[in-house]
């Protein structure tokens, strides 16, 4: 008979849980992901430590994807979870399809071939036999809607996933999505990664606002500090393209980000983020735990996806946790004031404003 396993056991600690958009996953407000670290610049012993810390400190969802690290994140991911004995049950994993592990023909994108076979490659890299969560990683216009959902629902059928979601969808894409489930009786996404920070929000926060009041869809957050930008560290994108094995698609990511910093808008955002500092420095915080706590108390989001190469940074960013309540009405005007960025509310024409006094 073989030795029963003993379980780490997950201690939540302060983490504060919510629920996945509209279903009944309760995912913690900070999750960890591997997109350029684990499996690619960290691996070996190093995912372990970075793993085990964010497991300890509450952190019990990690997000990977087939194409990190060209299917090694999955790899490294999937190993770290069977080393540090970490309970199924304890855990929600989410992986993404859409970028593959190789280039053939077949071997991206959402046709119905990638899904199935995408899928069950990475349950393979990961050990597992389900994740609780597979999002389609872009959209793909070359493929049917009806194609896209009717895979994602199969997977779902076969077990191998509980829910399907999206990432860097058009409103207009999430919506089709919703219309082709409904008319088939299908299960639509129910979460949308995306990019959501200080200095990007239109649309998160103006392009999804519709979506979001019809079908509730939850938000999992990427790039919550810009890839570092909002650490307030000087020439971090420039450590950084030296030290990642790039892509094609990191490279061409980071040299538009680049390029973008050199140009006006750029100065302007780095004069943003030394402002940030100051109010950080008035909440006794890092200019990094400001900007994770910012967009942490947006409504729609779901779990802020933390990345590090070091477990320090972990439990560095988790102190955020202690920020949001200190983001009083006074200090978001504040912070709205330095970021002058809020996306402007839909223009209604001809028409009296509503009754201001309904709550
Ligand atoms: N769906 C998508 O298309 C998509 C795209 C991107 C990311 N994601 C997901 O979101 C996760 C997070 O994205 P991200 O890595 O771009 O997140 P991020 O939080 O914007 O940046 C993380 C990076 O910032 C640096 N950092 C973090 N904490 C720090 C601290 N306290 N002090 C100084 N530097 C610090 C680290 O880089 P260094 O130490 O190397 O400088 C770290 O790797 C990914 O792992 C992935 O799971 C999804």
């Amino acid at each position: 008979m073989a030795a029963a396993t003993t379980y780490r056991e997950f201690d939540p600690k302060n983490m504060p849980f919510r629920r996945l958009g509209p279903t009944g996953l309760r995912v913690p407000l900070f999750s960890l992901g591997g997109w350029l670290t684990l499996g690619g610049t960290v691996v070996g012993d190093p995912v372990k430590d970075i793993m085990k810390v964010a497991f300890e400190h509450g952190i019990n969802m990690f997000d990977t994807a087939e194409g990190y690290a060209a299917g090694n994140s999955e790899l490294e991911m999937g190993r770290v979870i069977r080393e540090l004995n970490l309970r199924r049950t304890d855990l929600v994993i989410s992986t993404k399809i859409y970028f593959g592990t190789r280039k053939g023909v077949n071997d991206t994108g959402l046709s119905r071939k990638h899904i199935i076979e995408g899928t069950r490659a990475s349950l393979d890299r990961l050990g597992l036999d389900y994740v609780d969560v597979v999002f389609a990683h872009r959209p793909d216009p070359t493929v049917p809607m009806e194609e896209i959902v009717r895979a994602f629902n199969w997977v779902i059928e076969k077990g191998w996933a509980f829910y399907w979601a999206t990432s860097e969808w058009s409103a207009l894409q999430i919506e089709e999505a919703y219309h082709v489930a409904d008319k088939l009786g299908l299960i639509g996404p129910v979460a949308e990664q995306c990019q959501h920070h200080m200095l990007h929000r239109e649309r998160p926060e103006k392009e999804y606002a519709p979506v979001y009041k019809r079908y509730d869809i939850g938000t999992t957050v990427w790039s919550a500090l810009a890839s570092g930008l909002l650490t307030g560290k000087a020439g971090f994108y420039v450590d950084l393209i030296r030290s990642v094995v790039l892509t094609e698609f990191v490279y061409d990511f980071f040299k538009n980000t680049l390029q973008s910093l050199n140009e006006e808008e750029g100065h302007q955002k780095i004069e943003k983020v030394k402002k940030l500092t100051k109010i950080a420095e008035e909440l006794g915080c890092t200019t990094a735990q400001l900007a994770l706590a910012w967009v942490a108390r947006q409504p729609q989001t779901s779990t802020v996806i933390l990345g590090a190469s070091k477990p320090e940074q972990v439990i560095d960013n988790l102190k955020a946790l202690d920020v949001i309540p200190k983001l009083t009405p006074e200090v978001l005007e504040k912070i709205e004031k330095v970021l002058d960025n809020k996306p402007s509310p839909e223009v209604v024409l001809a028409r009296l404003p509503l009754d201001p006094l309904r709550p």
